[in-house]
């Protein structure tokens, strides 16, 4: 037995890599657009072996980022990197481009820390004056160039988070504290042209766990009072917000938010019934993410939830051009069974429609969070690429698949085959240069 075989969040492809590698003049199959010139790159959980392993929580570990640099039609380069710092959180979550800065990210209490092009840590960026930590899910703002971020931290503050916008300089504009009675775990959040909505649902500190040396000291709540807060972008206090009763159920990832003519607020999510009841260790145990929609109603302070695609779906994604605004797009990673097993399959929504796409990637082949590339003066919303790692148990080893937005289940526009496998793992960016 290996530490590897202590949690089946450490088995498969969940096992960390051991190596920093390198390599150059990637194999690539198909054509890569000569449109992209960035990189792609993405963050997850890489842990080194502790003793703690038995309790093992997925979303625990250094951060490690896979990226891959695309120039002139060809991949340029690939590299992992761990992501270190001095403050001890080596943020591994997610990895986003802003102010032509590298950084990468994660909620709790740890700060940015900023990356090099070639994915070499620098140091932690305060920003500025970052009142607490930061999120893995700030949301850009196309129109204005914010980011508009919800930070929580444990263990400084468990009776607030903080509205937080960053400027397209990457300097803080604003932090307004919100009160909450106990210290929500409030991972991703709704950004509308109007407002922000808070997540404040039945997952929350242990006080037991944390008290227990639990190094995930997050359970569900029974008789939490699950609410979704709506502040408006232009407060200047947390008592300001809105709150809307909603029912128990818990949620990561918004795929979009944006307001309604008659003043209500839409937000698509993946969502949960329970999470971190009787399974602490990772999220697919208690129960598995469906698509859903959340109509908020500040006037009667409710929450109307419809399912819109009862198939298990995770990671949504638009097009940042329409991120926060009406949308038609979305795309999400499927098929997630029970268990630790991984998605199967990219899913592209038509929300005008209701229909829905569904890309198999080969028998067993595992695809990561789909990430929408718009082409420069795109003619339609779709129009553009989406882009994941997808790990191939065959070979042991995974490869950046580039697929044409508009024919998602046709051919891959290109496969750029990597020198080792990719872990699951969170989130990432094509940051284009
Ligand atoms: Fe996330």
């Amino acid at each position: 037995m290996t530490i590897y075989d202590a949690s089946p969040y450490l088995a498969g492809n969940y096992a960390p890599v051991t190596e920093e590698a390198t390599a150059f003049d990637l194999k690539v199959t198909g054509s890569i657009p000569s449109e992209l010139q960035g990189r792609y790159l993405r963050n997850g959980p890489n842990p080194k072996a502790s003793p703690d392993m038995e309790q093992h929580h997925w979303f625990l570990g250094q951060g490690m980022i896979h990226g891959v640099r695309i120039m002139d039609g060809e991949a340029k380069w690939y590299r992992n990197r761990y992501v270190s710092d001095e403050q001890g959180f080596a943020p591994n979550t997610n990895v986003i481009g802003h102010a032509g800065r590298t950084f990468a990210v994660v909620e709790a209490g740890g700060k940015p820390v900023e990356l090099s092009d070639e994915l070499e840590s620098i140091g932690v960026a305060d920003l500025g004056g970052l009142p607490s930590g930061f999120s893995a899910h700030p949301k850009i703002d196309p129109l204005t160039g914010e980011l508009h971020v919800l930070c929580y931290h444990w263990p400084d503050q468990i009776d607030k988070v903080h509205y937080v916008v960053v400027g397209p300089d990457a300097t803080v504009t604003k932090a307004v504290p919100i009160h909450t009675p106990t210290m929500p775990m409030i991972h991703d959040m709704g950004l509308t042209q109007t407002y922000a909505a808070v997540f404040d649902l039945p997952v929350a500190v242990n006080i037991e766990l944390a008290m227990a040396g639990n190094p995930f000291p997050l359970s569900w709540h029974e008789d939490y009072n699950a609410r979704i807060g709506l502040l408006a972008r232009t407060a200047t206090s947390g008592d300001e917000v809105i709150w809307c009763e909603i029912d128990p159920c818990f949620a990561y990832h918004p795929m979009n938010s944006y307001d309604t003519d008659d003043g209500k607020v839409v937000i698509d999510i993946c969502e949960y019934d329970r999470m971190f009841d009787n399974d602490r260790n990772g999220p697919f145990r208690d129960s598995l993410p469906r698509f859903a929609r959340w109509t908020v109603d500040p006037a009667t302070h409710s929450v109307k939830r419809e399912t819109l695609d009862d198939s298990v779906q995770e990671f949504p994604r638009v097009s940042d051009a329409v991120a926060n605004l009406p949308y038609r797009y979305g795309y999400t990673s499927g098929g997630v069974t029970e268990g630790v097993d991984w998605f199967g399959t990219t899913i592209k929504h038509d929300l005008s429609t209701g229909a829905k796409e569904v890309r198999e990637h080969g028998e067993r082949r595992e695809p990561g969070e789909p990430v929408f590339v718009g082409r420069e003066n795109a003619k339609t919303e779709d129009d553009g690429w989406v882009m994941m790692y997808v790990f191939d148990p065959s070979r042991n080893g995974s490869d950046l698949v580039i697929l044409d937005a508009t024919d998602i289940t046709g051919d891959e526009v290109a496969r750029i085959e990597l020198p080792q496998r990719v872990p699951n793992g969170f989130h990432g960016n094509w940051i284009s240069d």
